[in-house]
């Protein structure tokens, strides 16, 4: 039955950046007084800077971590569950924080991994989920080998982006929400979208952009998604 259902729904693609869960009080990256205006990127989110300074990555993600158990799911990733009742809905975020499994949406693709997660600095596939908030050195994964943030730094392969762009390419309708369209190969997964793919831009800064073929948005999430969420729902 639910194969017969998911069959003949439309699929529909949502790609989130940090203004989704920006009003759950995760602070987003790029805008005036974002997380890269305090900390630099090749400091606390890169392989160099784990062979540098492991400490100040930890204490990074660890402090992020910290937030994200005191965030909860907003409007706007609640609105999205709701698609689920008519879509086949897949989630690609770019976000870290698991505030769109925790509101309930069942498909979620995680680009640049997830932040309650931590993986062998020498084996990425020897996943484990942490207990708490608190990363240290001296904490081994199965292999022996120090735990590092299951994040994709940069200058590392996004292992997930193929699948991604698979989804992509066969969505009826996607929706795209909070997110600066700056980081690679994130942001060319709109070129990805078939020509008849309904295409939607919810993000305050919306207008701003030369997106032709997509309705800009410039609303915040939690008041944009919801009314979408509600046309579309019609
Ligand atoms: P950015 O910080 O680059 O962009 C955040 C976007 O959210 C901006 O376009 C804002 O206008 C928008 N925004 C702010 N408040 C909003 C709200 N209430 N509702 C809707 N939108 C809002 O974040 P991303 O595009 O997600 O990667 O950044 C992409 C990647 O760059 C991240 O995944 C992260 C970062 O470096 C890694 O750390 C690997």
């Amino acid at each position: 039955m639910v194969n017969f259902l998911s069959s003949v729904m439309k699929k529909l693609i949502i790609l989130t950046g940090a203004g989704v869960s920006a009003e759950s009080g995760i602070i987003t990256f790029r805008e005036m007084g974002g997380l890269w205006d305090k900390y630099s990127i090749e400091e606390v989110a890169s392989p160099q800077a784990w062979k540098k300074n492991p400490q100040l990555v930890l204490d990074f993600y660890n402090t992020r971590r910290k937030q994200l158990l005191d965030s909860q799911p907003n409007a706007a990733h609640r609105a999205l569950v709701d698609l689920e009742r008519k879509y086949e809905v897949h989630i690609v975020t770019q976000n870290v924080d698991d505030l769109h499994e925790r509101a309930g949406s069942t498909k979620v693709l995680h680009l640049h991994g997830e932040l309650m997660k931590v993986r062998s600095e020498k084996n990425e596939k020897l996943i484990s989920t942490l207990n708490g908030w608190e990363l240290k050195l001296g904490d081994k994964a199965e292999d022996g080998e120090q735990l590092r943030p299951h994040i994709v730094w940069f200058g590392e392969a996004v292992p997930m982006i193929n699948n991604a762009a698979k989804l992509v390419k066969s969505a009826d309708i996607m929706i795209i929400i909070g997110t600066s369209l700056s980081v690679y190969p994130a942001a060319g997964l709109l070129f990805e979208a078939s020509k008849s793919c309904l295409k939607y831009y919810i993000d305050p800064i919306a207008e701003t952009q030369f997106l032709p073929g997509i309705e800009l948005i410039s609303k915040k999430a939690t008041e944009g998604v919801p009314h979408l969420v509600e046309q579309l729902l019609k």
